[in-house]
């Protein structure tokens, strides 16, 4: 017996090494730790349990005969995390590049599959030189096979990535189908082709960060909502996100008790939005004012930031926060802007996070850019997430609510549930000043002192308008409140909505103007 309890001892020993001590010393010289390091630091201690850990790819060609490695260049297996539940997977760098075989798409597929039967997240730490070449068609069927569990778990578990190295070609596609994707500033990039087929292609001669850096890919495309410094900084923000998530589509969030009180009022709020209409404030500030203890987990924090969207809780429990904000291009909803609303309140939908919206927005942004690259089609992905979205729905709006924009952000008339707004609220099919443009062309043209007149028609435009009260009496807004009530009043909507039901008609599915 102990000589069969030496040799599983050994056999565990060389897998763990991955590809051998001088490559794991290769990873460290790129500042980069291990796939087993990752984990011990996202997982907590002691919980990890490794499934697979003898599998070998069975490939023969081009040599892959003497390069045989148990593990096949992934860890993968269940741990948790604040203890619950979450399925992992790691790519190895220390194993051929990383690189997806056969065996090793198939290691991912079966941990994918537990998740999905027992209803917990899938975290996966990428880092690999895609498709393992030697393989072929082999390897490319075997992404294809991860492809289509990340798309049938979409909306069902939540599934986040994190790219702690190359992660390129169709390699991304992964990623990009799961709900969020942290990248690591310096030692992570994903894109399409690299540099050296950008050059040949399109003659631009571009660095591998330049491309598809985490900065570029926070702030330019989007495609990541998390650039952070390092590895460690990514893993901890990989468990904190976890911590305002349920574990699938059947579950709640969990309540994360404080002491913040659920009356604490904040007399500031109620001196807090200027009086001229046109000078920006910074939405997040009132944001940390009112959730709990301040604790705001920003999400796409670099890219479109004229919409802000993100994770606090509200008495314990989670909540989805979508606001304009007036201190970036004055609010505006632009295509960007829409995309990142539209997406996160899709996630907060599928996984029952109620949505919180405050709302100052000056309207859509005009111009041929917008307009020729779809912002109708764009913008409309955000109207019809809030539309189609059946969780808590509570808006709070601060100060502009106009035009187009006023419906998309979650108003009453697309099932809104409570809709509050302050006194400081402009609920109008757009500003004083464009509408009496409209409106009082000829007679402001006519006058004797046009300029006199266009100010006394914008002061009066103004007086009847730029208030909430003609919304409120058609209960548009079911309450104006004091700012400083804020958070009371969203944690009573809360506490009155906790058992809402409401659905769409059935159907295969929507089709979200994509
Ligand atoms: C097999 C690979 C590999 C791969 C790397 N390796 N990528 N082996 N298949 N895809 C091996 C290398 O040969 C090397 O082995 C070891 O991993 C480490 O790689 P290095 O090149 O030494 O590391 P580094 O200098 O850090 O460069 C990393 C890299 C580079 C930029 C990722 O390895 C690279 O460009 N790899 C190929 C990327 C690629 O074209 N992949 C296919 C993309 S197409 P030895 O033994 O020599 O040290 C694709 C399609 C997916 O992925 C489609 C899905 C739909």
């Amino acid at each position: 017996m102990s000589n069969k309890l030496h040799e599983l001892e050994r056999r565990r020993q060389e897998a763990l090494l991955g590809g051998g001590i001088k490559r794991i010393e290769a990873q460290h010289e790129k500042d980069k730790l291990t796939a087993r390091e990752r984990l011990d630091l996202l997982l907590d201690p002691e919980s990890f349990h490794e499934v697979d850990m003898f599998v070998q790819h069975r490939a023969r060609d081009f040599g892959l005969d003497k390069q045989r490695f148990a593990g096949d260049g992934v860890v993968t297996g269940y741990g948790k995390i604040e203890g619950r539940l979450v399925f992992v997977f790691s790519q190895d760098f220390t194993v051929l590049g990383g690189s997806l075989s056969e065996a090793h798409g198939a290691k991912i597929c079966k941990i994918m599959d537990m998740a999905l039967k027992v209803g917990a997240p899938v975290i996966g730490l990428n880092d690999s030189g895609g498709a393992r070449v030697q393989e072929g068609v082999v390897s490319l069927g075997a992404y294809a096979d991860i492809f289509l569990r990340n798309t049938l778990a979409s909306g069902v578990i939540p599934q986040i990535s994190a790219i702690m190295g190359p992660c390129a070609g169709g390699a991304v596609y992964s990623p990009a189908i799961t709900d969020f994707t942290f990248m690591v500033r310096g030692t992570s990039y994903m894109f399409v082709t690299g540099p050296k087929v950008v050059k040949t292609v399109t003659h631009e001669e571009i660095s591998s960060e330049d491309l598809g850096g985490a900065d570029t890919h926070a702030s330019k495309s989007g495609v990541a909502h998390f650039a952070l410094d390092g590895e460690v900084q990514v893993l901890e923000g990989v468990r904190k996100l976890f911590s305002f998530i349920p574990s699938n589509n059947l579950d709640d969030s969990p309540s994360i008790l404080n002491d913040d009180p659920s009356d604490r009022e904040d007399v500031d709020l109620d001196t807090f939005i200027p009086d001229n209409p046109n000078k920006p404030y910074d939405i997040k500030e009132i944001i940390t004012r009112v959730i709990d203890s301040g604790d705001f987990f920003e999400v796409h924090e670099d890219f479109a930031a004229n919409i802000v969207v993100g994770f606090g809780r509200l008495a314990g429990r989670s909540v989805g926060i979508v606001a304009n904000q007036p201190a970036v291009m004055a609010g505006v909803l632009d295509i960007d802007s829409s995309r990142k609303g539209a997406r996160f309140i899709r996630f907060c939908d599928a996984f029952n996070i109620p949505i919180i919206t405050f709302e100052d927005v000056p309207g859509f942004l005009p111009g041929t850019d917008q307009e020729w690259r779809g912002i109708i089609t764009n913008g409309a992905k955000l109207l019809y997430a809030y539309c189609e979205a059946t969780v808590p729905k509570v808006t709070v709006i601060t100060r502009k609510a106009y035009g187009g924009a006023y419906d998309v952000m979650n108003s009453k008339h697309i099932r809104g549930d409570i809709n509050f707004a302050w006194p400081t609220a402009e609920i109008a099919v757009m500003g004083s000043k464009g509408a009496v443009e409209i409106i009082f062309s000829k007679q402001i043209a006519s006058a004797e002192d046009p300029e006199d007149m266009e100010n006394l028609l914008i002061a009066e435009y103004t007086e009847k308008f730029a208030n909430p009260y003609i919304a409120a009496e058609r209960g548009y807004i079911d309450e104006v409140i004091e700012p400083r009530r804020t958070r009371s009043a969203l944690i009573a909507a809360l506490e009155m909505l906790r058992n809402k039901v409401d659905s769409n008609p059935k159907k295969k599915h929507g089709n979200i103007p994509l």
